[in-house]
């Protein structure tokens, strides 16, 4: 049987690479993984720093269970051009820095003290994708994924690639194709027996196979009383499958789901029921240290696009991204859209062999979960080139006959060689160009985007973005305008019904070049900021769920006399899935509907506040008194909802709320702690701009400077967990506010 332990301590790290890394340890800077290689500053910083070769170093011991056995160590990632010595010896190189790699130490361990080096190359090289042109985001050295011991018997299970079939019939079933690994090239006649289990643990079906050959594929047939995996209820399944063999036995897991997705000429369909996608890009980046955050941090950004911003669908822009952010859009019922590495360059033919691999590497990593319901096998907003994308899509047909394919582009009229055309359009923002001749418009049709006379599927994939930055801290009419955006595009896309979907640029703000961003090396595109705390414009996703999951009601406004251009607060966006908003203000009271005039499509539209409500001077001139506003929202005529919106808000608390009180100390556990400065209503504070100076006791230490700046009224950083257990204490120190203490527990 396997044993795949973590490796991912006691690793020493080293600047640079020189042989004689190879051949001796040397622990004077000692790290666990996950890791970066170059913490950096929030922003402002050279992102040459990191570009450069790094090298980690491992003693590994022989262990009695070694002797006879396969032994290999599992990379999941590591950012990039890798090099595994063992003892000197290379072993193995692999250049993606997107995708696991294996290195196989059989039969060259020595019965003492082994010594594991790797070298990896931050450097952007332009023989792996996605380098070679410019890239609008950073690609953090590092190995920042976890690391695997791995010990099986010498004729083992490759990978499960788990197929289901019947699937909106009574009797459903799934085949399970089991590949064998026998890297000694034995002779062997293998049995397999595999059993489907419900969440529950209760066996649902067993299957067995025999085979003397690479493969065997078990059949479960029959299968009654199957949950779908849908949305609202992920139904996962298990499988378990045995090998044995005359060389010994092994045994693996995977988890599937049982349902269809398919993008069509009139829209996505999800177990044959049509569902508007709903999305946002996402980065798999982190404040200071980039890629290199754990296991937590990554199933924490699947439930905040799932739960806080209400999105169905992500898009792991431009990359395949970590196996436990994928892990968890199963369990919560978030669909991904993953795709290979690469930003609009394609280089020679070598280059694009390789990208060719990461189509099969993807596919191969992540061929069981349910949530991937489409494969992205072109370079993101590449140009087209016919022959390198029959490749990418043939292959990804070869691999996954499940799975529609879709290649990003912002082309028009581009050659269509996948299943779905999958299109960023950035149309809106483009009426501001000088000689632009036609007025403002949230997308294209599809017609003009594909150049075809017939309908195809069809979805967005990127929108706003560039066209209009926006900053946690920025003024209150830019803020509001880049909520009309996302509004306004949502809007056109739930409104078309040749369009499967809209999926925006894009989550949160991200560190990029130099030649993107607002020259501080951040794209503040989010509608998060990095820290993922919601900027006005996260509240157009979430207003859009049914009010039974969460009642939504956020007034886009500082709720001040002056803030605006000429003063005011009209026109006032409120983005809420109530049936209606009552505004209070004095002796004022006004209760209005959802502006369907203008966002007809929207399952929820906002209720805008405007002149057509308000003369000027019921909310009064420059010059008179400004009063609190009480707002109040409804569903059938009673009140679920209420907030005030200060007239002269003042600092009131400091909230540092963590995400979890709890840590996993062997683990190394993460939780991210958002820090706001509140006023007498529980509202941020937008221009509050003080430093807060954090101080932990026990077992864990912050991710990042201990003092950290509020923009636009919050700050965040991560807490990690430094291996023991232990009561954890974090106090927070500013000028405005009592300092504040929060406990959490690492266990
Ligand atoms: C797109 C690109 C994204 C990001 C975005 C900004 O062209 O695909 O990676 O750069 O623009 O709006």
């Amino acid at each position: 049987m396997r044993s795949v332990v973590s490796l991912n301590e006691s690793w020493s790290f080293h600047e640079g690479f020189g042989h004689r890394l190879t051949e001796a340890f040397d622990g004077t800077h000692m790290v666990s993984l996950p890791h970066t290689a170059v913490e950096l500053p929030f922003n402002y910083f050279d992102e040459k720093r990191y570009q450069r070769a790094f090298t980690y170093q491992k003693v590994l011991r022989w262990l009695p269970e070694f002797e006879g056995r396969e032994v290999s160590i599992l990379f999941d990632g590591a950012m990039a051009d890798s090099v595994v010595y063992l003892n000197g010896e290379e072993i193995i190189a692999h250049k993606d820095g997107y995708t696991p790699f294996e290195a196989r130490l059989t039969g060259k361990l020595i019965k003492g003290e082994n010594l594991i080096t790797v070298k990896i190359d931050g450097s952007e090289n332009p023989a792996i994708p996605p380098f070679g042109g410019r890239i609008d985001y950073l690609t953090y050295a590092g190995i920042y994924r976890d690391v695997w011991l791995k010990v099986t018997d010498k004729v083992s299970i490759r990978n499960i690639k788990i197929e289901t079939h019947d699937i909106l019939s009574d009797r459903k079933s799934a085949t399970v194709r089991v590949d064998i690994a026998n890297p000694q090239g034995l002779t062997y006649a293998a049995t397999v027996t595999g059993s489907l289990r419900d969440a529950h643990g209760n066996i649902l079906a067993s299957a067995a196979g025999e085979t003397i050959g690479t493969s065997t594929t078990l059949s479960f047939g029959g299968l009654s009383d199957i949950e779908l995996w849908d949305l609202s209820n992920p139904a996962l399944y298990e499988v378990s499958v045995e090998l044995k063999t005359e060389h010994g036995a092994d045994r693996t897991t995977g988890h599937f789901g049982f349902r269809t997705a398919k993008f069509t000429p009139e829209g996505f369909l999800l177990n044959g029921r049509p569902v508007k996608l709903q999305g946002l890009n996402r980065h798999q980046a982190y404040p200071y240290v980039g890629y290199a955050a754990g296991r937590s941090a990554q199933e924490r950004d699947a439930d905040i696009m799932k739960k806080v911003l209400k999105c169905n669908i992500v898009r792991t822009s431009h990359y395949p991204q970590s196996k436990w952010f994928l892990d968890q859009c199963d369990r919560i019922g978030l669909l991904v859209f993953e795709e290979i590495p690469g930003w609009q360059h394609i280089g020679d033919l070598d280059w694009q062999q390789e990208s060719i691999e990461n189509v099969r590497r993807m596919i191969e990593r992540d061929w069981n979960h349910p949530s991937i319901v489409i494969w992205g096998v072109r370079i993101n907003e590449s140009l087209d080139s016919h022959d390198f994308y029959t490749a990418t899509n043939r292959l990804a047909h070869e691999l996954d006959s499940t799975r529609q394919t879709g290649g990003v582009r912002y082309l028009t009229e581009s050659e269509l060689l996948e299943d779905v055309y999958t299109m960023n359009d950035f149309i809106l923002g483009n009426e501001e160009l000088p000689g632009a001749n036609r007025p403002r418009t949230a997308l294209r049709s599809q017609q003009e985007n594909t150049g075809l006379s017939y309908k195809v599927p069809y979805i967005i994939t990127e929108f706003n973005g560039h066209m209009h930055p926006t900053k946690m801290y920025d003024a209150e009419q830019r803020q509001a305008e880049h909520v009309r955006r996302h509004l306004e595009v949502l809007n056109a896309a739930y409104g078309d019904p040749d369009i499967s979907g809209a999926i925006g640029w894009c989550m949160f703000d991200y560190n990029t070049h130099k030649d993107f961003g607002s020259g501080d090396r951040i794209c503040y595109h989010g509608v998060m900021d990095m820290f993922r705390e919601p900027k006005f414009a996260a509240y157009v996703y979430a207003s859009q769920c049914d009010p039974s999951d969460e009642v939504i009601m956020k007034p886009v406004t500082f709720w001040a006399r002056g803030e605006r251009s000429i003063g005011g607060v009209l026109p006032l966006i409120i983005l809420t899935n109530c049936d209606e908003v009552e505004l209070t203000y004095g002796s004022l009271t006004k209760r209005i509907g959802p502006d369907r005039e203008n966002y007809p499509h929207l399952p929820h539209p906002p209720v805008v506040l405007d002149h057509r409500h308000f003369t000027q001077d019921e909310l009064g001139r420059w010059g008179l008194e400004w009063i609190d506003g009480e707002f109040t929202g409804f569903i059938n005529g009673e009140p679920v909802a209420r907030l005030t919106l200060a007239a002269d808000p003042l600092p009131t608390r400091l909230e540092v709320a963590p995400d979890s009180t709890t840590l996993k100390a062997r683990e190394r556990d993460t939780t991210r702690v958002i820090i706001r400065a509140l006023d007498q209503r529980g509202q941020r504070l937008p221009f509050l701009n003080d430093a807060v100076t954090l101080t932990v006791k026990g077992p864990a230490k912050i991710v990042g400077p201990t003092s950290v700046p509020l923009q636009g009224g919050t700050a965040g950083f991560w807490l990690e967990a430094t291996g023991l257990t232990g009561e954890i204490t974090i106090e927070a120190a500013s000028s405005h506010f009592a300092t504040v203490s929060i406990s959490v527990a690492a266990v």
